[in-house]
C-alpha cells in the first residue's frame, strides 16, 4: 500500500475528509470531524489507527509491526509499521475497523446525519462497496435572492406555464434535433433519487425501423388490453380520451424516449448492488423529463402499453432494467386536439396544517 492507496481508501469511506491540524507532515483522516487514521506524509513509514482495546492488545502480541499508538492514547490506538510484513488487505481491514470504532462513538444525531446508509462493517472488507466521496460537502450554489413579490410572481408564472402542459396523442413528423433531446434527458437526470443511485436509463429512439418494431409490439399488447384484458370500468374511464389499440404516433413522433428503471446496479465484475426507492426516483425523473419537454416547446405522451416487456427485447436492455414509461416526443400535429380536462382545485389535493 503506497500513500496514494492509503489516502484513496480512507477518502472512499462515507463522510470522510483529510486535514493537517498538527503540523505539515501529519496527514489526518476524519469521519464526521473525528480522527480515524493518521500518517506521516514525508516518510509514510507507519499508519496510526483506532482499535477496540482488546483487539489492539491482541494485534500487538501477534504482529511485531503493530505497536501502541505513537503520540496517541495507547489503550485505543495502534501504530502499524509499514515494513512489508502486513498485507494490504489486512491494512484495509484495520482502517475499516478504526473507521467503525469512530462511527460507533459518534453522537446518534451526527452519526445519522453523516451516515444515513451506515455500512455494515462486520462483513469481510472485500464485500463492502463504498461510493467514492472525493470531498465532504460543497457550498450550495443556487439560492436565488428576490423580493417576496417576485417570488410569488415567479411561482404564478410557473404554474400558468405548467397548466398548459398536456398529453398529446396526435403528433407531427417534424424533426427534433438530437441535441435538444439530449438536454431534455440531462434535465431529467437532475432528479433526486434514493441514496443518489440515479436508477434510470433513458433510451432515445429516432431510428424508423426500431420505432416500427415498438409500434407493432405495443399495438399487439394494446389490442389484447382493449379486447378483454381491461375491465369494463377501465374502458369506460378511457372513453373520454378517445383512445383505442392503434398507436400511429409511435412511428410519427420523431423521438420515443423509453424510460427504464434499474432494479439493481451491476458493476464491472457483474456483481449486483442495491438501488433504493427505484419507482419513486424514476417517477420523479420522468416528471422532470416531461416538464423539460414542455419547457422546450415540445409535446409528449406518457404511454404505458402494458405489459411493456417487449421494450426490453426490442432495445436489448439488460435484465436489471425494467421498462417504466414509453414517451413519444415531438411537435403537435396541425390542429391537434386534446380532451377538455380540468384539474382538481387546491382544496381537493392539499391539506394545510398551520
Ligand atoms: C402513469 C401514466 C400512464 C399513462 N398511460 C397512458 C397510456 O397508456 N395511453 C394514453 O393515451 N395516455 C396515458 N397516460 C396519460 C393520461 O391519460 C393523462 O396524463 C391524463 O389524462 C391527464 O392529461 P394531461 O396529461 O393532458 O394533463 C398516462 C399517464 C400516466 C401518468
Amino acid at each position: 500500500m503506497n500513500i496514494e492507496d492509503f489516502r484513496n481508501f480512507c477518502l472512499s469511506l462515507p463522510a470522510t475528509h483529510e486535514e493537517m491540524p498538527f503540523d505539515e507532515q501529519t496527514l489526518v483522516f476524519k469521519v464526521a470531524g473525528k480522527m480515524f487514521a493518521l500518517t506521516d506524509i514525508d516518510s509514510f513509514e507507519s499508519i496510526t489507527l483506532k482499535c477496540e482495546p482488546e483487539k489492539a492488545q491482541e494485534l500487538r502480541a501477534r504482529y511485531a509491526s503493530v505497536m501502541p499508538g505513537y503520540h496517541m492514547h495507547k489503550k485505543y490506538w495502534n501504530t502499524l509499521r509499514l515494513d512489508g510484513s502486513l498485507q494490504d488487505e489486512a491494512l484495509r481491514h484495520w482502517i475499516l475497523h478504526s473507521y467503525a470504532q469512530v462511527v460507533a462513538g459518534l453522537p446518534k444525531k451526527s452519526g445519522n446525519r453523516f451516515l444515513k446508509a451506515k455500512p455494515n462493517l462486520d462483513v469481510p472488507e472485500k464485500k463492502i462497496r463504498y461510493m467514492p466521496i472525493s470531498s465532504d460537502f460543497t457550498a450550495y450554489q443556487a439560492a436565488y435572492e428576490m423580493s417576496e413579490e417576485e417570488r410569488l410572481q415567479r411561482a404564478e408564472t410557473y404554474l400558468a406555464h405548467l397548466q398548459k402542459r398536456r398529453s398529446l396523442r396526435e403528433f407531427s413528423d417534424r424533426p427534433v434535433a438530437r441535441q435538444l433531446i439530449a438536454h431534455i434527458i440531462k434535465a431529467a437526470g437532475t432528479a433526486p433519487s434514493g441514496a443518489h443511485k440515479q436508477p434510470w436509463t433513458f433510451c432515445a429512439v429516432s431510428n424508423p425501423e426500431i420505432k416500427r418494431q415498438i409500434r407493432e409490439a405495443a399495438e399487439a399488447e394494446e389490442y389484447e388490453n382493449y379486447h378483454g384484458r381491461m375491465s369494463e370500468s377501465w374502458l369506460q374511464d378511457l372513453q373520454a380520451f378517445g383512445t383505442d389499440w392503434q398507436k400511429p404516433f409511435l412511428e410519427i413522433a420523431p423521438w420515443l424516449i423509453v424510460v427504464f428503471r434499474k432494479i439493481y446496479d451491476l458493476d464491472a465484475e457483474g456483481q449486483k448492488h442495491n438501488n433504493y426507492y427505484v419507482s419513486e426516483s424514476v417517477g420523479l425523473a420522468a416528471g422532470f423529463l416531461l416538464t423539460a419537454i414542455h419547457e422546450a416547446g415540445l409535446v409528449a405522451l406518457t404511454h404505458t402499453p402494458s405489459p411493456m416487456n417487449f421494450l426490453s427485447k426490442v432495445l436489448r436492455r439488460p435484465a436489471n432494467e425494467k421498462p417504466f414509461l414509453l414517451i413519444p416526443v415531438g411537435f403537435p400535429a396541425k390542429d391537434a386536439q386534446v380532451p377538455a380536462l380540468s384539474r382538481k382545485p387546491l382544496d381537493e389535493i392539499c391539506v394545510f396544517f398551520e
